[in-house]
């Protein structure tokens, strides 16, 4: 069993830990006496970094407990992890829920605000959006799509930029913050690039790989567009260039670590199950864009065996991401072709509003993480019918971006056995004492963390 300090991966001071190693210490005052030696060289610093801004790559550590140094992701470790709030929906009467969920959080240096959930009961049917049929759907299911109504409302009644949603039995791995300032760069790169990658070889190295979905896959239901035949790949470090990065607010938008919020709308990566991107083929030599394309991070040790690569302690083969790369494998890419479970998720403004307006509004009958997961496959009616000339052009900026990780970042602890626990709020109890896709959970950790143990435990480990 690897033994770790917990100070080191920056659970209880994610900033001190983080920089003191990174910009180390000077203790001898050189500098008091020698002022212009001191302007000289902050002069070619400045000089330095004036002509590299745009062209130095962030470089990304192999060793998964590593952060990574730079400017643009040092607010992923403040403590509410780079997003403007973290909002837990949590069932008054679960205290037992809210209480674990705090501790876990506390343990992170997380900070949390929570969304009183609401059971599907206490909804009068005059509340509900058309059509008038899901008033038959189950009150678990009913309350659960209230619930997630209610934290966006407050996103969008807040203002704000952006914001991370939890349902209260959300799960991390301990390396938290390193994968998502791993993911912050992917995200950047999906949501903001808009040229076609195929078009310059050289610059994306773009590798075909072959799609290992089949039609049992659970998501095929999820988007009206088949599955691919070949997966188009980039590794996460090609595309890590900062001029694509520094592109932070077109229109004069805030920026956010993981991209410019006016260009994504979800950021998915608390799920129980994603499949590969789907998109409108035609006979034509398909480009690779942003919206087809997956990144690539090898050898990343938060990532378990193919064989533990798994949604549901039922389910028998493990998920395509298994088979379709090697082994410590992580992949980014749009949520296109269907995602199940809402356990994590962040929201943009530009998302919380399409979707409170969506399901709060427009439309609503079904279980809210598959209408979710519906939406991002699909395309919005209104960019489908081409323009005047015919062209088929969409307009630009009002696609819907929905970004992931697979496995995902965020996932369910005590999941339901035998029975998908897609309603979220308030399913039931735990059978079966684990987290699915991480393996140093800080749920799983809990006891040992609070005890400020050195060793924690590996739930998947390489044998
Ligand atoms: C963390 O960083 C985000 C993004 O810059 C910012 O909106 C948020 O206010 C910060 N949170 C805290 C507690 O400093
Ligand atoms: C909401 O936030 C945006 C961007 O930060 C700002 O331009 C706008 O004025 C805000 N609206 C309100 C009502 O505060």
């Amino acid at each position: 069993m690897p033994r770790i300090s917990i100070n080191a991966i920056g659970l209880t001071s994610p900033r001190v830990a983080s920089f003191r190693k990174a910009t180390g210490r000077r203790q001898s005052p050189w500098y008091l006496s020698r002022p212009q030696l001191l302007t000289t060289c902050c002069f070619f610093i400045l000089l330095y970094l004036y002509f590299h801004f745009g062209s130095t790559p962030i470089a990304i550590p192999p060793d998964s407990y590593q952060l990574l140094v730079d400017e643009s992701l040092k607010d992923i470790l403040n403590t509410t992890l780079g997003f403007q709030k973290i909002l837990v929906l949590n069932l008054p009467f679960r205290t037992d829920r809210k209480d674990a969920m705090t501790l876990a959080a506390a343990t992170s240096n997380i900070e949390l605000e929570f969304v009183d959930g609401v059971t599907g009961d206490s909804i009068r049917q005059s509340a509900y959006p058309p059509p008038s049929e899901n008033v038959k759907l189950s009150a678990g299911i009913r309350g659960s799509w209230r619930t997630h109504m209610n934290a966006l409302q407050r996103v969008v009644q807040e203002n704000l930029t952006t914001a991370l949603i939890f349902e209260d039995d959300v799960d991390w791995d301990v390396r938290l913050r390193p994968n998502l300032q791993r993911f912050a760069l992917a995200s950047r790169f999906l949501s903001e690039n808009k040229e076609v990658l195929s078009s310059s070889p050289s610059k994306y190295p773009i590798e075909q790989r072959l799609n290992t979905e089949t039609s049992e896959t659970t998501f095929h239901t999820l988007s009206q567009y088949g599955i691919t035949e070949k997966l188009p790949s980039l590794p996460l470090s090609s595309v890590n260039q900062k001029p694509l990065l520094s592109g932070q607010s077109h229109h004069g938008a805030p920026s956010s670590p993981y991209g410019d919020p006016s260009q994504w709308d979800i950021l998915w990566i608390g799920h129980c199950g994603a499949g590969f991107p789907r998109y409108r083929s035609s006979s034509r030599k398909i480009e690779v864009t942003a919206k087809s394309v997956l990144l690539t991070l090898l050898n990343d040790a938060t990532v378990p065996l193919p064989k533990w690569i798994k949604a549901h302690p039922f389910q028998s083969e493990p998920d395509p991401l298994a088979s379709a790369y090697p082994p410590h494998t992580r992949i980014y890419h749009r949520g296109s072709g269907g995602l199940l479970c809402t356990v994590g998720y962040a929201v943009s403004q530009r998302g919380a509003r399409r979707i409170l307006h969506q399901f709060g509004v427009k439309e609503w009958n079904g279980i809210f993480d598959s209408e979710l997961g519906k939406w991002c496959a699909a395309e919005d009616e209104r960019l489908k019918t081409g323009s005047a000339d015919g062209s088929k052009k969409e307009k630009k900026g009002k696609e819907r971006v929905c970004l992931t990780s697979q496995p995902p970042i965020f996932a369910h602890h005590h999941p339901m056995e035998g029975e998908s626990d897609i309603g979220g709020l308030g399913g039931g109890y735990a059978r079966k004492h684990e987290t699915k896709y991480l393996r140093y959970s800080v749920r799983m950790n809990l006891e040992k963390i609070v005890r400020a143990e050195k060793a924690l435990k590996d739930q998947w480990p390489d044998e």
